[in-house]
């Protein structure tokens, strides 16, 4: 399969790539990582991207960034930070690229752990996980072409608990290698509309 990664040179991205490289050609793309370039929160840049790469058979993000912050000092512009980029980036993704994936190719999109496992500071990571699982499920009954879509939500990844690790007290961490299988599965499998857990 030729397999659109977004977020490739990442924690996550990294070992997805590690996962899937043997038996798939892997096209790594971020904003200036990667052998191609475009930004979730620049849907120009989306379209730019498959233009260039042409027909794909797996779109995969494991991009999107959300602010991190006490309560008290949450504005709708920090907010905003994580619409625009986790959750409309993703979403917009979709939208850009379903004309460019094959009949029965796949999309895999990224939430995380505290859609549904709150913890002091991540309000907006957990409206931004949310709202992206919901929509999968949406997506998943309305693609056309046999189409798919599901979504890997992670708990803390072991390699970024030297960051987080503070944030994520009493939670189990897991290695990236666990997490990128989800998104084997996710490729490589046939279910659509799934939320992946790996906890
Ligand atoms: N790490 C964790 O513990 C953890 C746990 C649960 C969920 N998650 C979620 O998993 C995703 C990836 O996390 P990570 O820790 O692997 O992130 P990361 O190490 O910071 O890597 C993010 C990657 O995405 C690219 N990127 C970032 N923003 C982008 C944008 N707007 N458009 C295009 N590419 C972009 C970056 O490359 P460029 O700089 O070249 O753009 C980078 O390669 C995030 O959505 C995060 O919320 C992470």
């Amino acid at each position: 399969m030729k397999i659109v990664l977004i977020g490739a040179a990442g924690t996550i991205g990294k070992a997805v790539a590690r996962e899937l490289s043997s038996r798939h050609q892997i096209i790594p793309v971020g904003r200036s990582s990667g052998d191609f370039h475009a930004d979730l929160r620049d849907i120009p840049t989306l379209h730019a991207l498959f233009e260039k790469i042409s027909q794909v058979d797996a779109i995969v993000c494991t991009a999107g960034s959300v602010h991190f912050g006490p309560w008290n000092e949450l504005t709708p512009e920090k907010l905003d930070i994580g619409l625009r980029d986790k959750l409309l980036g993703q979403v917009n993704l979709v939208l850009a690229g379903q004309r460019s994936l094959s009949d029965g190719g796949s999309f895999t999109l990224t939430s995380g752990i505290l859609s549904e496992n709150p913890i002091r500071y991540g309000a907006a990571a957990s409206l931004v996980n949310g709202a992206l699982e919901s929509f999968v499920r949406a997506a998943a009954i309305e693609l056309s072409r046999g189409q798919r879509i599901n979504i890997v939500n992670p708990t803390v990844i072991q390699e970024s608990m030297p960051a987080f690790g503070p944030y994520f007290r009493g939670y189990r961490p897991v290695p990236a290698a666990d997490v990128a299988l989800a998104y084997s599965k996710s490729v490589e499998g046939s279910q659509t509309g799934q939320v992946y857990k790996v906890w």
